[in-house]
């Protein structure tokens, strides 16, 4: 963990001088991840997670879009502190591309809001779908992670945007109805992704022991019931601060940069980074679109 945070530390000061040439243009362009971050219970904290993840993996170098997609509650702009001049529906229409819709948070994180234009998203005709579909291709060029915040539960549009996703990060708290909800999403997604990893995040956790300890549990019925292997990305603690910071509009990886839960996103920041995941064959956002316009077609027939 020390040595981790160490090397946190320097990427994040070689990231500010300017000495991080990892991720710059002139370096070879691996591919966009796309990583759904969902949940079985809502209310978890998957929004305050994939704001703060991404700001800390943008402090890391990278360029991250993150893709508000949850239809009911879509609040990742007020969390950031930002008003998105454009949704998703001004790409369906056909009068705004893809990089003029991209709202500019902090840090260099970039927003995607969804708003109305989700529903319109999944009653989509097939020529809408080709345009959604080549405007996202335009975001390979763009941005080393797309995080898309799918909403909670098991309706077909979370559904589709996890099953479309190269990777996925379940959010649970170690809550009892949070953990049976958790496990029955597990439980759908394995029909889809019986060879994929699935990530974990405990979140509102005591401490590290109350954290490892849910993970165990549940890895060991996930393996023993459904023959899946589940993947410990890491725990955020229970705090006040990520309220204290919502009300601020300003997320805590910024406004308590020192705080154990800045900590807590930073190391998972640091793991997801150096992940195998990020050298699968198929990913990158023609694979995302690819599957999620099959998933879409199916949903019509
Ligand atoms: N680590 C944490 N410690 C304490 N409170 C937290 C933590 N993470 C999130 N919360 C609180 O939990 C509530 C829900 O958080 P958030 O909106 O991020 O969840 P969500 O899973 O996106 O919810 P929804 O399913 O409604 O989209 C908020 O009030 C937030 O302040
Ligand atoms: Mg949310």
């Amino acid at each position: 963990m020390r040595d981790q945070a160490e090397k946190l530390r320097q990427l994040i000061m070689d990231s500010k001088t300017g000495s991080n040439k990892s991720h710059d243009k002139d370096s070879v362009k691996s591919k966009t991840r796309v990583l759904a971050v969902t949940s079985g219970k809502g209310g978890v904290g998957k929004t305050n997670f994939s704001i703060n993840i991404g700001i800390s993996l943008c402090n890391l170098g990278y360029k991250v879009v993150i893709f508000d997609a949850d239809i009911g509650f879509a609040n990742i702009d007020v969390i950031l502190g930002v008003v998105p001049k454009y949704t998703i529906a001004d790409i369906l229409d056909g009068s705004k591309d893809i990089l003029d819709i991209l709202t500019e948070g902090p840090n260099g994180i970039k927003l995607i809001a969804g708003g109305s234009g989700i529903q319109t998203l999944f009653n989509i005709d097939k020529q809408k779908l080709d345009v959604l579909i080549h405007q996202l291709q335009k975001l390979e060029n763009y941005a080393d992670f797309i995080i898309i915040d799918t909403g909670a539960g098991l309706s077909n549009t979370v559904l589709n945007f996890v099953n479309a996703s190269d990777e996925v990060i379940l959010i649970t708290t170690p809550e009892p109805t949070a953990l049976t909800d958790v496990y029955a999403m597990i439980k759908t997604l394995k029909a889809n992704r019986e060879h994929d990893i699935l990530n974990v995040v405990i979140n509102k956790a005591r401490d590290s022991v109350e954290a490892n300890e849910v993970f165990s549990r549940l890895s060991k019925v996930s393996n023993k019931f459904l023959n899946i292997k589940i993947e410990n990305l890491g725990y955020v603690n229970d705090s006040k601060l990520v309220m204290q910071s919502v009300k601020n509009q300003d997320p805590f990886i910024l406004s308590y940069p020192n705080s154990t839960i800045a900590k807590n996103i930073n190391e998972i920041a640091l793991r997801i980074s150096g992940s195998k995941q990020a050298t699968k064959k198929e990913f990158g956002i023609s694979n995302f679109v690819r599957k999620f316009k099959s998933l879409l077609m199916k949903e019509d027939t």
